[in-house]
């Protein structure tokens, strides 16, 4: 178990005055402006709080409305006080929040709208570092993908899972719990009465989801990324030792500045590579992909689909955590926590690779025990020989796809059936439950109309619920393919982020039709249609497709469909990607 915060190595500092920092633009010097700025921020704070010292931006997406970062004012206290000990001032930013659960049409269509507005503060404000507090899932990706435009110094403290769930007295994990008694209370196997039931027993704290979704692996891709202090990440959100982790990470921040040790210091190409080898031993979230490659297109890194599968095909399963595993997060940390896994794999990872302490992240390997090898596998003996999410290509998908095989059924990962469409999640549900759907437990699911522009924003929908009848039958997966994305928390053989989207012009899976065969080849990374492509020239997209595609005529919905890109860079923005650095050159008054 993780027992305490590595500590940065402080230099000594007098605390006297540093015209280089950025925030004297702002404060330093005589005359009106400077007058302004620091009369206006007086409220009680000392003189000396304005000569020079690093001013410290605790980037902070508490919300009542995201209840997984509902912890976080409390987080922020702690970094606020070794802002204060190491000499820096600390100033609280409160940022765009994004609650998973409650956030509608879905919470990425906000993720970049979140990351956008936490790069113009952090740009507009004088700021010389920022602690980047985060949780739930769009939370992390937009923080780092804002901090990274801005290129300021920061360190990440993610906010942590919730304690273990259960259900009749086993784990049972917040979301798949969900997925999986859902299931059983459509197959008529499980009282709904009972289901609703087991609310209080999946939520039992504060903190993110406790399986390895999109939360945890993206606070672990964090610290894989070298932005948190080394064994931070995973720390349940309700143990004290997330306390002083974000304690030190304010004495870190204060350092981080003085040293101007900026975030493209840290985050390299080699970064990613050990993220992605990470992100396969953990069996983490296919979510990851699309928010680490938009994370790289911020920083002008070069990180492409493919170098999930070259990096990360080959590496082992090591983490048995729901939704493909048995255990959860706290097991996780109680297991020897994130770095007992690198520990693994410490050969498969980048020496070069920095972290915010300005040391190697394989220099902080070495030496972490397992403590429960349920929980944490060795390499020799992993749960699976090869983890890492496969990316497939064909005339389906010629700009890829993804599928995670540690979390498909292995018989299906090579299959050919008949596609039965749906054309937006209405069309779906509108007839999946019907007992006369021809339907069989050989057929391929097709739900399109999910990308990032026809939805908009690419909702995590294409985990698909199976027909009843054939749930009836006792089957609990089929093969399914979207252009849409599936919640870290789900499983099942499911082929996501299908590129190009139907609602983009030539989109072959805009094309297809019921009846028509599909071939999944998983060991040999095809998606095929198996159509003519004469006959798919002579086809047009339907008008129940077509009609169904987002249509927004203003505000945020209308930028977001005219600019966003293909999942298979990232769905960022495209007037979003890259950086413009930290300058603010116009005088305000
Ligand atoms: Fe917030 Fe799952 S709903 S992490």
């Amino acid at each position: 178990m993780t027992s305490s915060v590595p500590r940065a190595k402080m230099k000594a500092h007098d605390n006297k005055e540093d015209a280089t920092m950025r925030s004297q633009g702002w404060y330093g010097g005589e005359g009106r402006d400077p007058f302004i700025h620091r009369a206006w921020m007086r409220r009680g704070v000392p003189d000396h709080a304005f000569d020079g010292r690093p001013q410290i931006a605790i980037a902070n997406t508490a919300s009542d409305l995201t209840p997984c970062n509902m912890h976080l004012n409390e987080v922020a206290e702690y970094v606020k006080q070794g802002v204060w000990e190491a000499g820096g001032v600390p100033v609280n930013l409160p940022v765009v929040s994004l609650g998973e659960t409650l956030v509608k049409p879905t919470a990425m269509l906000w993720r970049n709208m979140a990351a956008m507005s936490i790069e113009e503060m952090l740009r507009a404000n004088p700021i010389d570092a920022a602690v980047l507090l985060g949780g739930c899932d769009k939370t992390i990706p937009a923080l780092l993908m804002g901090a990274a435009s801005v290129d300021l110094p920061a360190v990440v403290v993610p906010g942590g899972p919730m304690l273990n769930g259960y259900f009749r007295g086993e784990r049972s994990g917040c979301g798949t719990g969900v997925w999986q008694l859902s299931e059983e209370v459509r197959a008529g196997t499980l009282p709904a009465e009972e289901f609703e039931r087991f609310d209080k027993q999946m939520v039992r704290s504060k903190g993110h989801c406790n399986t390895m979704g999109t939360a945890s692996t993206m606070g672990l891709m964090a610290e894989a990324l070298g932005m948190t202090i080394p064994g931070v990440a995973g720390t349940p959100a309700p143990d004290s030792r997330l306390l002083e982790a974000a304690h030190a990470s304010g004495r870190l921040a204060v350092e981080l500045a003085r040293e101007q040790r900026t975030i493209s210091q840290v985050i390299t190409k080699e970064s990613f590579h050990n993220a992605i080898i990470a992100l396969a031993a953990i069996g983490g979230s296919t979510n990851a992909v699309v928010h680490l490659l938009a994370i790289a297109g911020r920083l002008g890194i070069d990180l492409t689909l493919e170098d999930f599968d070259r990096i990360g095909g080959a590496v082992p399963l090591l983490v048995n955590l729901q939704p493909s595993g048995s255990y959860l997060m706290e097991d996780l940390f109680r297991a020897g926590g994130f770095l007992a896994v690198l520990d693994q794999v410490t050969d498969l990872l980048d020496p070069d690779a920095n972290t915010v302490l300005g040391q190697p992240l394989t220099s902080f390997l070495g030496g972490h025990t397992v403590w429960d090898r349920d929980v944490i596998s060795l390499r020799e003996n992993p749960l699976q020989d090869e983890a890492g999410i496969a990316v497939l290509r064909g005339n389906l998908a010629p700009r890829g796809a993804v599928i995670k095989p540690s979390a498909a059924s292995p018989e299906l990962l090579t299959h050919t059936g008949r596609a039965i469409v749906f054309d937006s999640i209405e069309d779906f549900h509108a007839r999946i439950d019907d007992p006369d759907l021809d339907v069989d437990a050989s057929s391929v699911l097709v739900l399109r109309g999910c990308g990032p522009k026809g939805y908009p924003g690419m909702p995590e929908v294409a985990n698909t619920p199976l027909p009843p009848k054939l749930l009836r039958e006792g089957v609990r997966d089929m093969v399914r393919i979207s252009d849409g994305r599936m919640s870290g928390t789900a499983y099942g053989t499911v082929v996501l982020h299908v590129a190009p989207e139907a609602a983009s012009p030539g989109s072959v899976l805009g094309l297809v039709q019921d009846g028509d065969l599909i071939s999944l080849d998983v060991p040999n990374r095809k998606l095929e249609l198996l159509v003519s492509a004469e006959e798919l020239e002579a086809r047009k997209p339907a008008y129940r497709l077509v009609s169904e595609f987002a249509k927004a005529d203003r505000g945020w919905q209308q930028l977001y469909i005219e600019h966003v890109q293909g999942a298979d860079t990232g769905a960022d923005l495209d007037f979003l990607v890259g950086s413009s650095g930290s300058e603010v050159t116009r005088e305000s008054h």
